[in-house]
């Protein structure tokens, strides 16, 4: 069992932190990859970019939304319980190179995943600007970690309750705007945000690295799943990415396979919800 030591609930409860025992994985973990977990043997494979890592405690921080009936049962574990299998470190890492100037864009729970890369960008001596965005103030999260990992922060709600009023591609513009030497941009969110950030990136000729969420299930290029087009080739997310080049990325083809299981996901958690408490479902039977 891979057991939770901390735990925090974050955006209203709908989306929660894990620092979870995996020594082997902390070790070996680098900014970009991801794991894979199940709560128990009844359970889905569910994929996750680390947040963050603290080999020395031998600890990997994930951070879920809390969407359909798995990332349900994963709510349902407390500090002292545990993951029954963490596989990874999975996935290639980010090349981390200094260019001179980047921007890093994460957009609701995609602020999780772009959080190590951009303190990573900064700790190898590039000057970090990152822009943050969520619906609204209450569904922000790692707003302090963002600030710590950049230069400059800039923050955006969609309603205007907290930051600048708009979306975070307005703030991205701004700064391809006053710093026509941006060398690379890494946009992490819903794939609308991502295409977004993309198009206008390709307009100020910005090399863009996005992180693709495909539904996987092996996590080791075995099962075909995850299978996305960049660049007009074939790639499989679990082993040649998570990150593509955003400008050559096929976001419509991503939306439409995302969306292959909804129905059956909807009738899952539904199923979940009612059975949850009454001793029925998985993890109180
Ligand atoms: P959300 O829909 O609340 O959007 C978050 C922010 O993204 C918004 O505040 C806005 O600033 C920006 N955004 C959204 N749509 C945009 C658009 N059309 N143009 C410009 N900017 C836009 O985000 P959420 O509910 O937290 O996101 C959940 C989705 O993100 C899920 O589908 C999840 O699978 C995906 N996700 C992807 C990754 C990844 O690795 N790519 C990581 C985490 C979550
Ligand atoms: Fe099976 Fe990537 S998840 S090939």
């Amino acid at each position: 069992m891979f057991e939770i030591v901390e735990r925090q609930e974050m955006a209203q409860g709908t989306v929660v932190s894990n620092w979870v025992k995996a020594p082997k994985i902390a070790k070996k973990a680098k900014p970009g990859q991801f794991v894979i977990l199940r709560a128990n043997e009844k359970g889905e494979r569910i994929p996750l970019t680390m947040a963050d890592t603290d080999p020395a405690k031998g600890l990997i921080n994930i951070i879920y939304q809390v969407v359909g009936k798995s990332t349900a049962l994963f709510k349902t574990l407390k500090v002292g319980d545990g993951y029954l299998d963490v596989i990874g470190p999975l996935g290639q890492p980010t090349h981390l190179d200094k260019v001179g100037k980047v921007v890093c864009v994460g957009g609701g729970t995609g602020v999780a995943v772009v959080h190590p890369i951009t303190r990573g960008l900064k700790q190898v001596g590039n000057q970090v600007f990152a822009v943050i965005g969520a619906r609204n103030k209450d569904l922000l999260i790692l707003e302090d970690q963002m600030r710590a990992a950049s230069h400059e922060l800039m923050v955006c709600t969609d309603d205007g309750s907290y930051g600048h009023h708009g979306f975070v591609t307005d703030m991205l513009k701004k700064v391809l705007t006053e710093h026509q030497d941006i060398a690379l941009a890494v946009c992490i969110g819903p794939v609308p945000m991502m295409k977004f950030c993309c198009k206008m990136t390709k307009e100020f000729g910005v090399k863009t690295l996005v992180s693709l969420n495909p539904i996987m299930v092996d996590g080791t290029g075995m099962c075909g799943c995850c299978r996305v087009t960049v660049g007009g080739k074939r790639k499989f997310a679990c082993v040649d990415g998570p990150e593509f080049d955003g400008h050559e990325t096929d976001f419509e083809e991503l939306t439409a396979r995302l969306k292959g299981y909804l129905d059956l996901e909807k009738v899952s958690y539904d199923e979940f919800k009612a059975a949850h408490g009454s001793g029925k479902c998985s993890c109180c039977s």
